[in-house]
């Protein structure tokens, strides 16, 4: 749990702050970001690509794992692209003045009005998912006289019962396009003025640890280049492997070893590129929890303790509305007491529970913690992945306010919700029509 560590009090601190002091200035739920793992992250990714050699890659960060305006600045600085799949998401980055030419527009279902927001704007890659959506892009570039750069997403049909990822890439798949089908659209574009033909992308699933199925995704891209290029004579020039580089939620898990897992994708591009003599293409990935999961903490007070038959409840002042990966995917994490040092001698085996009125509610099934007392400060760290980004306001909870922190300091990115937020989308005294 790298960034966080326990000081000379024997207290929390996350990256030389003390959580208790980000708990007093700012509330719980908390959300912790740590600027230094993000960039850290980053760097691993791109120490992965300059040590194999190759320079011809572009990182584009998955935006719906987790992203706000003070990320959207971080990304730029470090000069990461953004793969975005709404127009949310693509307000976000322009609010943030994110540069256009390093958006990178995914998803399976672009309505016309996100793709006008996406191509007026100069937003320029679309990763195309079927036939309808490429003529809508058509029609939509011709109009406003833009250059649409296009990616076709193909269905990989790398099978999930071999590996037992959660699942994108396999046949009967709601992403992506068959391959016939796009070999008639390349042909009917290849003298496009509007569009522009760059290259093939897929996304196999997520918290994938090994590098095999990226390995085998690269034989499945190099198979469809070669077809296009014998079927139509078009030379794409980019892949694009999509993300889900698995990173580790707690102590128990284990994360991908990326310098390795970049380098065997490495290895095999070159050589297929030399067996096929085809120009090596721009590798693009699009990691989202790689860079953001173990960069957040959320810090939780303590409030109902209670102990039925078999189990002692620890009850937090959050849950599911800020966390729902425990409820919806069985995900495990692991907490920390946070606001004084851990008694290692009286440990006891409790449930940390939610406080939405469902008995799923639980964001740790057991674990071993000291005594906790109400008013108690809990973390549990790699919350960064979405969480936040999938929170909602159920039971009318407000979301937990942002924070930055960098080696001693912190400040405040996204602010806690007010109880006014929860009315502002109202309408009183509407009128009948
Ligand atoms: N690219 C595409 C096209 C994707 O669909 C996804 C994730 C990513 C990139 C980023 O995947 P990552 O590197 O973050 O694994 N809510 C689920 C995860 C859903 C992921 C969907 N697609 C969870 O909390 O585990």
């Amino acid at each position: 749990t790298g960034n966080l560590k326990i000081d000379k009090d024997g207290v929390l601190e996350i990256s030389g702050v003390k959580s208790a002091h980000l708990a007093n200035e700012y509330g719980t739920p908390l959300l912790v970001l740590d600027e230094i793992k993000i960039r850290e992250n980053i760097k691993r990714l791109k120490n992965a690509f300059d040590s194999a050699d190759y320079t011809n890659y572009e990182i584009a960060y998955a935006s719906k794992a987790f992203l706000n305006t003070e990320l959207c600045r971080i990304l730029q600085s470090e000069t990461v692209s953004l793969d975005v799949v709404s127009g949310g998401e693509l307000y976000i980055a322009f609010h943030s003045s994110f540069p256009a030419n390093k958006i990178f527009f995914n998803g399976n279902s672009k309505t016309n009005e996100e793709l006008v927001m996406a191509l007026e704007n100069d937003a320029g890659h679309i990763i195309v998912d079927n036939e309808d959506e490429f003529r809508n892009i058509e029609k939509i570039s011709k109009r406003l006289r833009k250059k649409a750069k296009i990616y076709f997403r193909v269905i990989p049909n790398i099978s999930p019962d071999t590996h037992k990822y959660i699942s994108t890439g396999q046949k009967n798949s709601k992403f992506g396009i068959p391959f016939d089908d796009m070999l008639e659209l390349i042909k009917s574009i290849k003298n496009s003025e509007n569009l522009e033909m760059k290259g093939i992308h897929a996304h196999i699933g997520s918290q994938i640890n090994e590098p095999e199925p990226y390995v085998e995704l690269v034989k499945t891209f190099f198979d469809l280049l070669n077809k296009i290029r014998g079927e139509t004579g078009v030379v794409l020039p980019e892949i694009d492997i999509g993300g889900g580089f698995g990173v580790a939620h707690s102590t128990f898990e284990k994360s991908i070893d990326i310098q390795n897992a970049i380098k065997r994708v490495i290895q095999e591009v070159r050589f297929l590129s030399n067996k096929f003599h085809y120009p090596s293409p721009k590798i693009i990935v699009e990691p989202g929890r790689y860079i953001i999961s173990n960069a957040g903490t959320t810090l939780y007070t303590v409030g109902t303790i209670k102990k039925t038959e078999n189990k002692k409840y620890i009850v937090v002042d959050g849950g599911m509305a800020d966390n729902i990966r425990p409820a919806l995917y069985g995900a495990k994490y692991e907490a920390f007491i946070a606001n004084r040092p851990k008694d290692k001698t009286n440990l006891e085996k409790v449930t940390i529970a939610g406080r939405a009125c469902e008995s799923g509610d639980i964001l740790i099934e057991e674990t071993c913690l000291p005594e906790i007392k109400p008013g108690d400060l809990l973390a549990i760290p790699s919350t960064g992945d979405y969480t936040y980004s999938m929170s909602s306001n159920y039971n009318g909870f407000l979301k937990p306010a942002i924070v930055l922190v960098n080696n001693g300091k912190h400040k405040l990115i996204t602010r806690r919700e007010i109880y006014d937020d929860l009315i502002e989308k109202d309408i009183e005294n509407s009128e009948w029509r």
